[in-house]
């Protein structure tokens, strides 16, 4: 057990750094940060006052010093969990692995306890006993989502409204859970420590004492905790350290559309991305995702155009809008959501330079529709496309598509793997796509019913953009 020693110290609810005096800014940038906690004389190795060694993953892993033989090591692969929800199972790697701590983030409301309980459901159909703990709702409240939402039932799944560790800790030690949910971090506490639910000192010592119990009964443990506004994980960076995945939820919650991330992964690649629709009866995996981005653009306008990108290993098809309008504050602003701003400078910059495209004096909008920020070039040309469009009121014809990644040259360099993205793009029913001349040439088959512009250079492409926007 710690001791008290009657001394306080504060500590930034961010990250976990400790001040003996009250700062108005952290080393870590965040203002207003500074809780005072009291202090602790460490007498337990599982922790430490400052958290770096609390912090690191294998001191989870208790009593277990002796080296073993990597070869003679069994491995988690062959143990992943089915969770139930393809989409989830893909964003973890390929499933839940054993003993496993997992992070789930998000918004208030944007459905992390619904999920959660779902794949609760099948789990506890498909293992057994599943313990779902909940800090912020009754077992009444669970019920009721439960009955919304759990197609499969609940046979096995057993609920506990509580936020004292130490019961919880009981609890496990009674059920035997195969699978462990704690909803939410930041309400659990301990009773080693007298500060309050959700400071750093009892994010940290709860962390700490679920990954023991997670690993040392090698049950996946999955945790929930909340977002501030700034996007950041309430509460200490700690717990990010301590789990092996942080899996980030996110969406519009006015759309029903939610995106999960891996924004670390210790089993997977953090590449991939899961889509649900929020319906009545819970979270529905979205098969056909390209669909969901791209409703509404059949009523084609000039400023929007669709363009493939790569979320992890698939295809995705995309809007990108924009919007030009005359500057009135001396200098031009370029304003992006979803593209980096330095990247729509440079496409700015060839459009000008390599295209003839002047937008001086033109502020410049840019968004991509659905709230992604996709990753890659591949997007660069229709940024390009849909900025000429708005500028000169030149509207694409609707089933048009453009892929290719823009060089300062004014040149069009190929997409990776092409192919797929053109696959996509035909299966979606468009009828056009306009891409660099050398993805064309590589391509082993020609889609069945998109007819493909292959182009050079950006001017070439504007000049062939042009050629179609006047026949509609
Ligand atoms: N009866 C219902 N019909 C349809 N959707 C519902 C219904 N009840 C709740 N929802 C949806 O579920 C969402 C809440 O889901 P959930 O409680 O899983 O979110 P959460 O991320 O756990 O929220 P919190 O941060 O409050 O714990 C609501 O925002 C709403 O979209
Ligand atoms: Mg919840
Ligand atoms: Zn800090």
């Amino acid at each position: 057990m710690a001791k008290k020693n009657g001394k306080t110290v504060f500590v930034c609810q961010e990250c976990g750094y400790e001040s003996p005096r009250w700062m108005g800014q952290c080393i870590c940038g965040a203002w207003n940060s500074f809780v005072e906690e009291k202090v602790y004389d460490e007498t337990d190795d599982s922790r430490s006052r400052s958290g770096k060694g609390a912090s690191r993953p294998s001191e989870g892993v208790k009593g277990r010093s002796k080296p073993q033989r990597l070869s003679s090591v069994t491995s988690g692969q062959s143990t992943r969990i089915d969770t139930g929800i393809g989409e989830l199972n893909r964003v973890l790697g390929g499933g839940l692995v054993k003993g496993s701590l997992t992070l789930i983030s998000g918004d208030p409301g944007i459905g992390k306890s619904t999920m959660i309980i779902q794949a609760a459901s099948h789990i506890c159909k498909a293992l057994g006993t599943v313990l779902y703990v909940s800090g912020e709702e009754s077992e009444e409240q669970i019920k009721m989502r439960a009955d919304r939402v759990c197609k499969e039932g609940t046979g096995d799944l057993y609920v506990l409204s509580e936020t004292s560790m130490e019961a919880v800790i009981a609890a496990v030690d009674q059920l035997d859970p195969k699978f462990l949910i704690i909803d939410s971090i930041q309400t659990m506490y301990t009773d080693e420590y007298d500060s309050a639910p959700g400071s750093v000192s009892q994010v940290r010592a709860c962390g700490n004492l679920l990954m023991n119990l997670g690993k040392g009964r090698d049950i996946p443990v999955f945790i929930v905790a909340h977002v501030t506004k700034s996007g950041e994980l309430a509460g200490p960076k700690i717990v990010e350290h301590m789990v092996d995945t942080v899996l980030q939820f996110s969406g519009e919650r006015s759309q029903d559309l939610r995106i999960l991330r891996a924004l670390k992964n210790r089993f997977g690649t953090t590449s991939e991305i899961g889509a649900f629709e929020m319906r009545e009866e819970g979270l529905v995996e979205i098969e056909n995702l390209s669909a969901s981005f791209l409703e509404g653009l059949e009523d084609s306008s000039a400023g929007a155009v669709a363009t493939a990108v790569y979320e992890g290993t698939r295809p995705l098809l995309l809007e990108i809008q924009a919007l030009t309008a005359p500057t009135n504050v001396g200098f031009a602003r370029r304003t992006a959501i979803g593209v980096e701003n330095s990247r729509l400078g440079m496409i700015v910059a060839v459009l000008e330079r390599k295209a003839s495209l002047s937008l001086i004096n033109r502020d410049i909008y840019v968004n991509v529709v659905g709230g992604m920020r996709p990753e890659g070039t591949s997007i660069d040309l229709a940024v390009a496309l849909a900025i000429w469009s708005d500028e000169k009121a030149a509207k694409l014809p609707s089933g048009f598509i453009a892929i290719g990644e823009i060089g300062l040259t004014g040149d069009l360099r190929p997409v990776r793997s092409a192919d797929k993205l053109i696959r996509e793009a035909d299966r979606m029913g468009f009828k056009a796509m306009m891409l660099p001349r050398r993805s064309v040439e590589k391509l082993p088959e020609k889609p069945k019913n998109m007819r493909l512009i292959g182009v050079t250079s950006l001017a070439e492409a504007i000049k062939e953009a042009a050629k179609l926007a006047e026949r509609i």
